[in-house]
């Protein structure tokens, strides 16, 4: 593997995310040479190489394995893809960088892990990008500083638009998405974890689908809500859901033993008020692109920049793997209704 100023990517997956990625990876990382492309729809392999101008397109996954000028993978194709194409390109030699999740079951997660335990000096990062964000980063930074004392309490909304809801059910009768937690809340247990210094112990999920009901079909829900115990007598509440009318509604707190960070309580667009016949209105970011944008770059920054320096990232396979295990413990309350013990 070459250990040149610049590390030539291969991205799979062309899809809304993916795409961003790939126009990231092409024009805004420093020392990033976005060098392939791979999707199964070969329009939007056309389409990705000819916009941004990347050398080598594939229409199998497999065969940009095989290509010997990249260094590096990033994983954007659906979830139920992420383990094998983990496997994979660890086992062909490259740093890999994986969309969430690491799979769709623990046994998928667990499988990961021992690939990138098996891979110690390939680089190996979950997009986990929250930790990314100016706002999320800065109160991890206020809070290791003392800022409020203990972090005791850790409170989480994690809503998508209700727009964005005919999309999700088209897409949710023909691909396992998780469920609301383990897709929608993952996230937020990720932060839990981060902010709180501490692993999950119990949890119990309760959820519903009130306007659309043929969620509750699909054994998911529509607005879910877990209680989580930590160690340490900490504690974490969390509400997902898929419902928003006024937007992206992503909305967190912590509270310690000497004060309270909140970030994104009104989950504003921008700065801008609106005066005019409908009163003062304050517009909300519409998504995840829109509400991530800088931190879907800088987690590709952090991926490219350790695979420079020969070390790895702060967001680890085992961040994965604990999350993971918390997201099916809270899927697996909401389904039997009981309390789930999450110590592995
Ligand atoms: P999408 O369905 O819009 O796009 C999937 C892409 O993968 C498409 O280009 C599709 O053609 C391609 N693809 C499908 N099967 C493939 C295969 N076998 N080989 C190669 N390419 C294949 O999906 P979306 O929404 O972009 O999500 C992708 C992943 O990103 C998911 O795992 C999702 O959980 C994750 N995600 C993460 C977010 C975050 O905030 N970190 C936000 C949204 C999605």
């Amino acid at each position: 593997m070459k250990q040149g100023k610049q590390i030539s990517v291969g991205l799979v997956g062309l899809g809304r995310l993916g795409r961003q990625h790939a126009d990231n990876l092409a024009h805004r990382i420093p020392n990033c040479k976005l060098m392939a492309v791979c999707s199964v729809i070969p329009e939007e392999v056309e389409e990705a190489q000819q916009e941004l101008n990347v050398p080598y397109g594939y229409t199998n996954y497999e065969d940009m394995l095989r290509n010997q000028e990249l260094d590096a993978i990033f994983i954007a194709s659906p979830s139920s893809y992420h383990c094998e194409q983990i496997e994979q390109a660890l086992e062909a030699g490259f740093h890999v960088f994986s969309e969430k999740p690491l799979g769709l079951y623990m046994e998928e997660a667990l499988r990961v892990q021992k690939a990138v335990r098996k891979h110690p000096n390939q680089v190996f990062m979950l997009g986990f990008m929250r930790r990314y964000d100016r706002s999320y980063a800065y109160a991890k930074k206020q809070i290791e500083a003392g800022a409020i004392g203990e972090p005791v309490l850790i409170r989480c909304y994690g809503i998508d638009p209700a727009q964005a809801m005919p999309g999700f059910m088209q897409f949710a009768k023909s691909n396992y998405s998780g469920g609301l937690f383990l897709d929608m809340a993952i996230h937020d247990l990720d932060l839990a974890r981060w902010y709180l210094g501490v692993e999950a112990e119990r949890v119990w999920a309760i959820g519903g689908s009130h306007r659309y009901t043929e969620l509750a079909e699909l054994n998911d829900a529509e607005t879910g809500a877990a209680l989580v115990q930590f160690a340490d007598n900490k504690m974490g509440i969390f509400v997902a859901g898929r419902n928003c009318a006024h937007g992206y509604h992503i909305e967190t707190e912590i509270i310690g033993t000497q004060g309270s960070l909140r970030i994104g309580t009104v989950p504003e667009k921008n700065q801008v008020m609106i005066l005019d016949d409908r009163g003062v209105v304050r517009e909300c970011a519409n998504g995840f692109l829109e509400r991530f944008e800088q931190a879907y770059m800088d987690e590709a920054v952090e991926f490219v920049q350790a695979i420079l320096e020969g070390r790895q990232p702060k967001v680890t396979v085992e961040d994965g793997v604990l999350s993971t295990a918390l997201g099916y413990a809270c899927k697996e309350s909401f389904e039997s209704g009981q309390l789930v013990d999450v110590r592995m």
